[in-house]
């Protein structure tokens, strides 16, 4: 099967009314690695026809962040794609998604507002519109979103249920590195002390967990733990770290099965994320 590589929307839609049967979609901003690959590779064995968006979407970054600098190599991407069958690429140009003018939103509130929201206030507006966008053009079937971005998936179920999309969202395992390290297009950017510091997500993550499988239930001494791992990390500063109710994010007391433990890490300026749900 021939990818097709197509630019603006007129193109897609001309492509996808000619498909029949279901669509599984892996939005993506490019520079891909294993963990965009394991939910290509998903969508490939569950779905008729297979679409991969690669837009690095300029509403989702604030101000001072990496927009500018994200690393961008569509060659390469398009040749890790070429192996895995996918039926349909669409690269949009900032003005095809963006056109001028454009003033329309989509703002899914309590549960993009702690965590993520909290230290990047416009980061979730941004994903819930791109996706809303995206949903309309390719309409899929699924849509697969890893759990690397937890606080992510649960914005997207809440938007697709509040608005009724007609797409099952599946929710696919972090793929790691053989350290621990949640594979992240971020993870360019570090190198020697960086890189291995890098580690400390996991490892705090571990920590708690640890804890949880000796019978600690007390949410307040696993967020500490977490805490404490990270302060021991010299290169490495939280952001926070969070034992929260997985559906609503909202912070426990108590922790159990099912319980969402996050963090986020800046290792100098570089900002990574990672979670864990308790089993
Ligand atoms: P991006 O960071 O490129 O990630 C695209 C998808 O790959 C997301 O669903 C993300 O959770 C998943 N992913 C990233 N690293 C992963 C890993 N180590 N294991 C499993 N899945 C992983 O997330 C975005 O782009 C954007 O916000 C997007 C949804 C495309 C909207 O712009």
């Amino acid at each position: 099967m021939q990818t097709k590589i197509l630019y603006t929307v007129q193109d897609l839609r001309r492509v996808r009314i000619s498909l029949n049967g279901t669509l599984g979609l892996a939005p993506t901003m490019g520079a891909l690695h294993g963990g965009h690959l394991s939910l290509i590779s998903r969508a490939r064995a569950e779905c008729d026809h297979v679409g991969v968006s690669i837009f690095v979407n300029p509403t989702q970054f604030g101000p001072g962040e990496d927009f500018s600098r994200y690393p961008r190599d569509l060659d390469r991407d398009l040749r890790l794609l070429e192996p895995l069958g996918v039926d349909v690429v669409w690269v949009p140009s900032p003005e095809e998604m963006y056109p001028g003018g454009f003033q329309t939103w989509v703002a899914v509130e309590n549960v993009s507002a702690p965590l993520e929201g909290a230290y990047r206030p416009a980061h979730f507006r941004g994903v819930a519109t791109v996706v809303a966008k995206l949903f309309n053009a390719f309409t899929p079937a699924r849509a697969y979103f890893g759990q690397k971005d937890a606080q992510q998936v649960v914005v997207i179920k809440r938007m697709a249920k509040d608005l009724n999309f007609p797409v099952e969202i599946v929710v696919c395992p972090t793929v790691r590195e053989p350290d621990g390290l949640a594979m992240s297009s971020r993870n360019s950017y570090l190198s020697g002390d960086a890189r291995r510091a890098a580690t400390v997500l996991y490892r705090a993550l571990g920590a708690a967990k640890n804890q949880f499988d000796a019978g600690e239930r007390n949410a307040g001494v696993l967020r500490a733990t977490m805490l404490a791992t990270v302060a021991d990390e010299p290169l490495a500063r939280a952001d926070y770290v969070s034992a929260a109710e997985p559906d609503t994010l909202e912070e426990l007391d108590r922790v159990r099965e099912g319980t969402l433990l996050s963090l986020a890490v800046r290792i100098g300026k570089v900002r990574l994320i990672d979670n864990l749900i308790l089993r």
